[in-house]
């Protein structure tokens, strides 16, 4: 029977010092308590219920639209048991067992989960439960066994004896139960040193009522790693970077100086795509095959088709590049910009839901608002689309093989038929005709000998 899972997310996260819940704290884009629900629905889970209190509301907004996600509310944070009571309306006749994690520790592995899910079942047990071994044990509850071996109770630092404060084998905190769980959580009491509900304290208690409690190791101390401080988010995302970074190079991407590349969970990467050093890769960016993206270039929510290219310090956003198209040094193509194969886009070029056709160019400084350009046509340096008229956006509709000389401005809303020419220089607010030359400027004039009598020189 599948299980459900229980993630406990209702401290207060004090130390973060910030107005937003702590387990909202973005982790590679993605919030902390993200990671323990995709771990728990990746491990199968049927339900899961995260228990929420500080800055409940925003928390549920924020997960909104999950399918078999709960959130329960526990008002006052009056201990870890407490805060699993608060699940039971939701799970009460929930017949499978029930794992709980803690919020705050994203990198709890669904291996993990798993394994628990199985000791319990294989072995009948009425409770399972992670250990592990550390070197400095300081701050987590201990587990105390008997001779033969089986655990007998978790002790928590504050509650220990110096004998107990010595045992090396802690507890990280994720657990499974079977159904009788909401029974048992009756009995715990708080009577103890911080006069909280102690969760743990159910080691003792399924073992009072006969039930066996099993566990299993882990040796992955980087499990444990929880998110009290700003640091340790930190530490925790130094982690997960690694992690993907070796994932990626494993799949086939060239990452030089791979530890100064920054990239989140949800990029996709193809094989033979290389990265130069200080590359930010975010949200739902996807590369293919060979793509090259130049150093310090930021790329949010943006496509790269097989054989495109990004050049150093540029910034897309909800940007789509095509085969053979490339952009920067220094380039800025903002939401819906689109480069058609073998597009080309210079520096200080800023396209914002724009489209360049085939073999269009734009090479140097230049900005391109709500336009369309059609293939081959070539966009001078300078050339500025005013697509704003303080109430209105408009578009530009350039054709085929156009040609747009420098520093024109095209007045939108404005549109260039095939093969038309733009002198440079013009402001140009009527459409131009296939194949004609539009020239709106100043006529340039000559003064003969003008320079020499402003200096007094007569001849
Ligand atoms: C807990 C365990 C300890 C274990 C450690 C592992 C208890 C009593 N102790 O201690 O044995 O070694 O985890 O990290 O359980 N929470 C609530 N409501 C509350 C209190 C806590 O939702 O009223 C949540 C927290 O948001 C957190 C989790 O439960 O995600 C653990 O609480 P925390 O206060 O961090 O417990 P520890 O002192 O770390
Ligand atoms: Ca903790």
């Amino acid at each position: 029977m599948a299980h459900a899972v229980v993630i406990l997310a209702a401290g207060l996260g004090t130390r973060m010092k910030s107005r937003l819940p702590k387990v909202l704290h973005p982790l590679l884009g993605k919030p902390l308590v993200g990671y323990c629900i995709d771990t728990a629905f990746a491990s199968g889970a049927e339900k899961v219920v995260v228990v929420v209190g500080h800055g409940a509301e925003q928390v549920r907004q924020t997960f909104a639209g999950y399918p078999n996600l709960s959130f329960v509310v526990q008002e006052q944070q009056l201990g870890t048991a407490h805060a699993l009571a608060q699940a039971q309306p939701v799970l009460a006749d929930f017949q499978g067992p029930i794992v709980v994690t803690q919020g705050d520790t994203p990198l709890t592995r669904v291996e993990t989960l798993t394994s628990l899910v199985d000791t319990l079942q294989k072995e009948r047990a009425g409770m399972a439960l992670l250990t592990m071994r550390l070197e400095d044990p300081t701050g987590y509850g201990r587990i105390l066994r008997d001779e033969q071996g089986q655990i007998l109770a978790n002790v928590e630092q504050k509650d220990a004896t110096p004998a107990e404060l010595a045992i090396q084998e802690i507890n990280p905190g994720v657990y499974c139960f079977d159904a009788s769980l909401w029974e048992k959580l009756k009995l715990v009491d708080n009577r103890n040193a911080a006069g909280e509900y102690y969760l743990p304290d159910l080691i003792r208690i399924y073992r009072e009522a006969g039930q066996k409690i099993a566990s299993i190791e882990s040796k992955d101390t980087g499990e444990l790693l929880g998110v009290n401080s700003r640091a340790q988010l930190a530490q925790v995302e130094r982690v997960l970077l690694e992690r993907l970074r070796s994932h990626w190079m494993a799949q086939g991407v060239r990452m030089i100086q791979p530890e100064t590349i920054y990239l989140e969970p949800s990029v996709e990467l193809a094989p033979d795509v290389t990265l130069w050093p200080g590359v930010i890769l975010r949200g739902h960016t996807r590369l293919g095959e060979g793509v090259e993206v130049g150093a310090y270039a930021v790329l949010i929510d943006t496509v790269v088709e097989a054989g495109g290219k990004i050049k150093s310090h540029t910034v897309c956003e909800e940007a789509y590049v095509s085969s053979g198209a490339d952009a920067g040094p220094f380039a800025r193509l903002r939401p819906k910009a689109h480069l058609e194969p073998g597009a080309h886009v210079g520096n200080f070029v800023e396209l914002k839901n724009a489209r360049l056709g085939r073999g269009a160019k734009a090479g140097h400084l230049a900005y391109l608002g709500d336009a369309e350009v059609g293939e081959e046509s070539n966009i001078g340096a300078g050339v500025i689309t005013a697509n704003y008229d303080g109430q209105r956006k408009h578009k530009t509709i350039i054709g085929k093989r156009v040609f747009v000389g420098s520093n024109s401005v095209l007045i939108a809303p404005i549109r260039l038929e095939d093969d038309a020419f733009v002198a440079g220089g013009s402001g140009i607010n009527q459409d131009v005709p296939a194949g004609a030359l539009a020239i709106a400027r100043e006529r340039q004039r000559n003064i003969e000998g003008y320079v020499k009598r402003k200096r007094g020189e007569t001849q």
